[in-house]
């Protein structure tokens, strides 16, 4: 029997004023896979990763991660369910270590408590210390994680994003063009650690704009455009697939 997703998408749509930037979107993520989010700019692609993570409202349809739909839940809760993100754009904190903006990434973790009893608050932060320390060694930021973050080379600056997320220990990672700007080099880097991660059971999905990266990472790729799904199926269906050439096409010329 088939297993039931990890991450559904049911209807899902987002306007924008007159523009509809998500348009009726079903998409199925299942567990334990590199999943794949491409389109041409503008085809709502961090629009989903900001519709799954409650940042932006969802008006329509229901977004469920496994028994919970998280459409009616704040951003913590549903980070609290198991989902990191990281951002197009890089966040960093001036005056943080990469240490602390690891650990910073796992505070919501920390549930408000009454009392406190400080045996199982330490034993908590001990293993919140130790995820820390292995997003970093899987990212191969530990030799650096007494160095200001935003010191670093670009690369690892956003590396360090990706080790935040993953110190958290998520259940689905969202990464939103963790590669954009890399050279060959850090992009390899980024690719062997991603692969590590899903190695740990961290289901990936995507948003990529090199193809490369992308046919070579993922297990299933879903193509947007306009806000719709023109296809989705495995790289070399996708590499096939005429409406998906079309697409890319009209945006080179
Ligand atoms: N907060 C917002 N307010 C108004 N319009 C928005 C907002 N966020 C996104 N849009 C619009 O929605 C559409 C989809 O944007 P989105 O950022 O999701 O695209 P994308 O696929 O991530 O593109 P890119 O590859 O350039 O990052 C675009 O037309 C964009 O201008
Ligand atoms: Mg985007």
């Amino acid at each position: 029997m088939k297993k039931p997703p990890l991450l559904s998408l049911n209807r899902v749509s987002k306007t924008f004023g007159g523009l509809v930037a998500v348009n009726d979107l079903n998409l199925e993520v299942s567990q334990g896979y590199i999943f794949g989010l491409i389109g041409p700019n503008g085809a709502g692609k961090t629009t989903v990763f900001n519709l799954i993570t409650g940042v932006y409202p969802c008006a329509h349809g229901s977004i469920r991660l496994e028994d919970s739909e998280l459409t009616i839940l704040k951003p913590y809760r549903i980070a609290r369910l198991g989902i990191s993100r990281t951002f197009q754009t890089i966040r960093l904190f001036p005056n943080m270590t990469t240490w602390e903006h690891v650990l910073i990434g796992q505070n919501f973790l920390s549930r408000p408590r009454l009392g406190g009893i400080l045996p199982l608050q330490r034993a908590e932060e001990f293993t919140l210390r130790e995820q820390a320390q292995e997003a970093l060694k899987v990212l191969g930021l530990w030799e650096m994680k007494e160095r200001r973050a935003v010191t670093l080379p670009y690369g690892s600056q956003r590396k360090v994003e990706i080790a935040r997320a993953l110190a958290a220990r998520p259940k689905l990672l969202l990464l939103d063009e963790p590669t954009a700007g890399m050279n060959a080099r850090e992009k390899e880097d980024v690719l062997n650690a991603l692969a590590k991660i899903h190695d740990f059971g961290v289901t990936i999905l995507v948003i990529e704009h090199d193809m490369r990266v992308v046919m070579g990472l993922c297990d299933h790729i879903f193509v947007l455009n306009f806000g719709q799904k023109i296809a989705e199926g495995t790289p070399s269906e996708i590499r096939k697939n005429e409406e998906v050439l079309e697409a890319y096409l009209g945006q080179e010329e």
